[in-house]
């Protein structure tokens, strides 16, 4: 049994499947094909696709109508192991790859396991690009990451920058492993007409992310902190560094629209941001999450902690031309929607 159940129920998220865009999707609509006429008759292995981002695009491709979506669980295809991508690929026989499954963690746990965060998403895509143009697929979708961006990068970042530095030390490993791949699907696009993109996308969050404390970004966890302190009627919170970086989130289910339009829209060898141009500071963010939670105590910020990259905010200007993209989602509403469902699990596991 390779097919695996979302875990985004449908209230988490209402699925916008065929909603116009904006104007410019009139304008390009005759260069695009119709959504779901690309979907219908297309077989898509989504790898990752029981992991946060991944639910969603699973979701997202069955309100497109997708013929077939196969979720490959690690327990059964782990796909580090070329043998275990050979006999997925072999098992699923897809037209279409969306490779998202990835070691993925906040800062602390890149800085205890960047070896495990070099190795395994170096593997996976590797293997996964490689067995898929030789398996015939028609189309493969890189999951890459802006974490792959040089530390001292002009904001806002331009995919034409990514090659001009290297990136912030504390999530190297992870980033470096996706620039690679990169790399592998323009030299096999160049070598062997193989029809492999890559995107950028930013940090994300939303219901259904990662809360827990030893791997979970910067909203989850600090969504996470300040409802526990509210229960416990703390009179501070410790924050890690000094809130000075800044940085841009996308609403989950905007990042998987966005995915999908790529995947209908966009065959070239440019990588491309997928974000939403907005950028607010950490210590910014951490006083709007303990508003909505309703945390009134003292933020106590601790910079012996790192702060990570000092600022990050995309240019998505690439995505809107080349395939229509664009955010929707404001972003107190959708911080909104991730502590409500963190409060309904949270307080159902209790
Ligand atoms: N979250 C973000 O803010 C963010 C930002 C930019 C880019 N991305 C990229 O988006 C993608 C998804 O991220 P996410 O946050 O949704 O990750 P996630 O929730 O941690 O999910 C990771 C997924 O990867 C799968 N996986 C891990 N190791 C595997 C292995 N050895 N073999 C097979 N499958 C394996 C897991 O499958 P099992 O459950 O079966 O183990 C899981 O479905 C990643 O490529 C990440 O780099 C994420």
């Amino acid at each position: 049994m390779i097919y695996d159940q979302a875990r985004v129920s449908s209230d988490a998220w209402p699925p916008r499947a065929g909603v116009k865009e904006d104007g410019m999707d009139e304008q390009r609509g005759a260069e695009w094909p119709d959504s779901r006429a690309f979907w219908a008759d297309k077989r898509v292995v989504v790898t990752g696709g029981s992991g946060f981002l991944g639910s969603y695009v699973v979701a997202a491709l069955r309100g497109r109508g997708a013929r077939e979506v196969v979720v490959p669980r690690s327990a059964r295809y782990d796909l580090r192991q070329g043998e275990a991508v050979r006999q997925l690929l072999s098992d699923a026989r897809p037209d279409l790859v969306i490779h998202m499954a990835a070691r993925v963690g906040g800062i602390g746990a890149n800085r205890e396991h960047p070896a495990d965060f070099f190795y395994d998403n170096l593997m996976m895509g590797a293997q996964l690009i490689h067995e898929s143009w030789r398996a015939g697929v028609g189309k493969f979708v890189t999951m890459g990451t802006v974490c792959a961006y040089p530390k001292h990068t002009p904001v806002p970042f331009r995919e034409d920058d990514l090659w001009n530095g290297y990136p912030e030390e504390t999530n190297a490993p992870y980033g470096v492993a996706k620039k690679a791949l990169l790399v592998q699907g323009q030299s096999y696009r160049a070598q062997y007409g193989f029809n492999s993109i890559f995107l950028l996308p930013v940090n994300l969050y939303g219901p259904g992310d990662n809360f827990d404390p030893q791997s979970s970004h910067v909203i989850p966890a600090l969504i996470r902190k300040c409802q526990e302190a509210k229960e416990r009627g703390d009179t501070a919170i410790e924050a890690w560094g000094d809130g000075s970086p800044t940085r841009e989130f996308l609403y989950v289910a905007d990042a998987a629209e966005g995915i999908l339009l790529a995947a209908e829209r966009y065959d070239g060898p440019l990588p491309v941001n997928i974000g939403s141009g907005s950028e607010i500071s950490i210590r910014d963010l951490t006083e709007q999450i303990a508003r909505l939670v309703g945390f009134e105590g003292e933020i106590r910020w601790d910079p012996s902690k790192p702060n990570g990259q000092p600022r990050r905010k995309l240019d998505t200007s690439r995505a809107r031309a080349l395939f229509g993209f664009e955010s929707r989602t404001p972003f107190e509403e959708g911080l909104r929607h991730t502590i409500a469902w963190y409060r309904e699990h949270h307080l159902a596991a209790v």
